[in-house]
């Protein structure tokens, strides 16, 4: 008997233990934007356009490294992912006459992520975008 009260006490504690840490965990992974995870989410859905070294296709695909609405403020730039991107405008001295469909249906987080990653790339260096930012436009344009 006092054995098995002894093992539902560990169980208890170490249930309350490994609750905390998990919560924790998840706590971070939703409140802090990861360029690792970033990088991932560029390589699936952008990289195809914008190339791995950001530079772009010259007159096709804008280049997101150097470029100012990549590194300057945040809402606009959190506005192109949310509601697409349609030309024409100039980057450098090219023309982009395109379209880019909204990329609305990723997460808050993976939004943060991968703008966080252009952000802090391709020679780029911006500051982080944070869930929080991502669902502020969100919310403002839903
Ligand atoms: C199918 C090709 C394609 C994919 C995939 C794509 N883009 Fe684009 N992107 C474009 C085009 C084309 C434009 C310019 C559209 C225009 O002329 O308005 C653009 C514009 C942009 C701009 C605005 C640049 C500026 O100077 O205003 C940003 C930022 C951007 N894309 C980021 C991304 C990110 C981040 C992803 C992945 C989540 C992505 N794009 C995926 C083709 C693409």
């Amino acid at each position: 008997m006092r054995n098995i009260i002894g093992i539902l006490v560990i169980m208890l504690l170490a249930g309350i233990t490994f609750g905390f840490v998990e919560k924790d965990g998840k706590q971070n992974m939703s409140t802090l934007p990861s360029p690792e995870e970033g990088s991932s989410v560029y390589k699936r859905h952008c990289l195809s356009c914008h190339q791995t070294d950001g530079s772009g296709v010259p007159s096709l695909y804008p280049p997101l490294k150097g470029n100012e609405r990549v590194i300057g403020e945040k809402g606009p730039l959190i506005e192109v992912l949310l509601l697409g991107s349609k030309g024409p405008f100039s980057v450098d001295k090219d023309k982009y006459m395109g379209a880019m469909a909204a990329y609305k249906f990723l997460s808050d987080e993976d939004i943060a992520n991968v703008l966080t990653y252009i952000r802090t790339n391709f020679t780029n260096n911006a500051s982080a975008v944070s869930p929080v930012d991502v669902q502020e436009v969100r919310n403002s344009i839903d």
